[in-house]
């Protein structure tokens, strides 16, 4: 029999994640509040099959049967019926995933683990709402989440390692590369450094260094061209530890040390330009067709270089 997953919430993530397990063979019960947004998950999910039938990333007559994978209910108790494994990605507000997860717990086996995407709430925060803490543990996954091969491990002091190993054999069968972390620290991993490059180069750039444009193309033609395939720590490496010696100290006292988002930042959101999703943000966009082009022109990208990393 084919082992049943489900994942709560069909939106931005939970959608991608149950693709994810329905192309790795498993059959998903995707959950929400309402129907309209089940129906606006598989939509999104054809198109996102679309697009891997297109990239030659899935063959065409996978489609139906991915498709036939995945089922949708509003009925909790349907969605938890003998799944052994749990994917919480509603809305990152901490009463609902705690109502979420009173009702999840009285019908779910207690071997069933509930791995939450959270991408701000510690382990120590969630588990507080949790009454069988053993089996709670953070899967923070990126979006596209169905792209994107990253996910973050965070367990609790009373996570069980058993628990741990399960969800890490999970996340590789659906074809994700699973970082555990050894402590639970704000921001985990990817974010914290992400972070420390995104507020320099909004620095960078409200200081007139250079345009947007030249700004991201100082990443994506240089530092992030390496980190596809390898990270800073190897970079170091093969630059030379003397070297990052001499950079770190030089640098770290003119790098920005900011700890609010700069004004102009501000500014546009108090505009309401907020990037792609209103049509304006640190870019202009010509409108709706130019944004879903550059989303597909980016998810494009992110399935063929998925192709070199793994050699396809
Ligand atoms: N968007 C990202 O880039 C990103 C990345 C990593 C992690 N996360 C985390 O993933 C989680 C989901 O984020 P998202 O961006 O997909 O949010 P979203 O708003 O796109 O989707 C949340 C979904 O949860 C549903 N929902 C709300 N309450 C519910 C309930 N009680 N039961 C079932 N479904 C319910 C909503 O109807 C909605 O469809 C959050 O914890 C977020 O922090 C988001």
């Amino acid at each position: 029999m084919t082992e049943k997953v489900t994942v709560l919430g069909a939106g931005t993530m939970g959608h991608g994640i149950a693709q994810l397990y329905a192309q790795a063979g498993y059959d998903v019960y995707m959950y929400d509040i309402k129907s309209e947004f089940l129906e606006k998950a598989m939509t999104r999910i054809t198109d996102n099959l679309d697009m891997l039938i297109q990239e030659n990333s899935i063959a065409a007559s996978e489609k139906e049967s991915i498709l036939k994978r995945i089922s949708t209910t509003t009925d909790l108790k349907e969605a938890v019926s003998g799944t052994r494994f749990v994917t919480e990605a509603v809305s990152e507000n901490l009463p609902i995933k705690f109502d979420l997860f009173k009702q999840l717990e009285e019908v779910i086996d207690d071997d069933t683990i509930i791995a939450s995407n959270t991408s701000t709430f510690s382990i120590q925060q969630l588990s507080e709402g949790v009454e069988k803490k053993d089996r709670l543990l953070i899967t923070h996954f990126f979006n596209p989440a169905h792209l994107v091969p990253l996910v973050e491990v965070v367990k609790g002091p009373e996570t069980s390692q058993t628990i741990v190993d399960r969800t890490v054999e999970v996340l590789r069968n659906i074809g994700k590369e699973p970082v555990v972390l050894k402590k639970d620290i704000p921001g985990l991993i990817a974010n914290r450094l992400q972070a420390a490059l995104v507020r320099e180069a909004f620095y960078l750039l409200d200081n007139g260094i250079a345009d947007a444009e030249d700004i991201d193309l100082a990443i994506t033609a240089g530092p992030g061209f390496r980190w596809a395939f390898i990270g800073p720590l190897e970079t170091a490496d093969f630059g030379g530890l003397d070297i990052w010696k001499s950079v770190v100290e030089n640098l770290a006292p003119v790098l920005s040390n900011e700890e609010k988002i700069p004004s102009f930042v501000e500014d546009k959101i108090q505009s309401g330009n907020l990037g792609t999703k209103t049509g304006n943000g640190i870019f202009t966009y010509s409108g709706d067709e130019e944004v879903r082009r550059r989303i597909l022109e980016r998810d494009e990208n992110f399935v063929r270089l998925s192709s070199i990393k793994n050699n396809k």
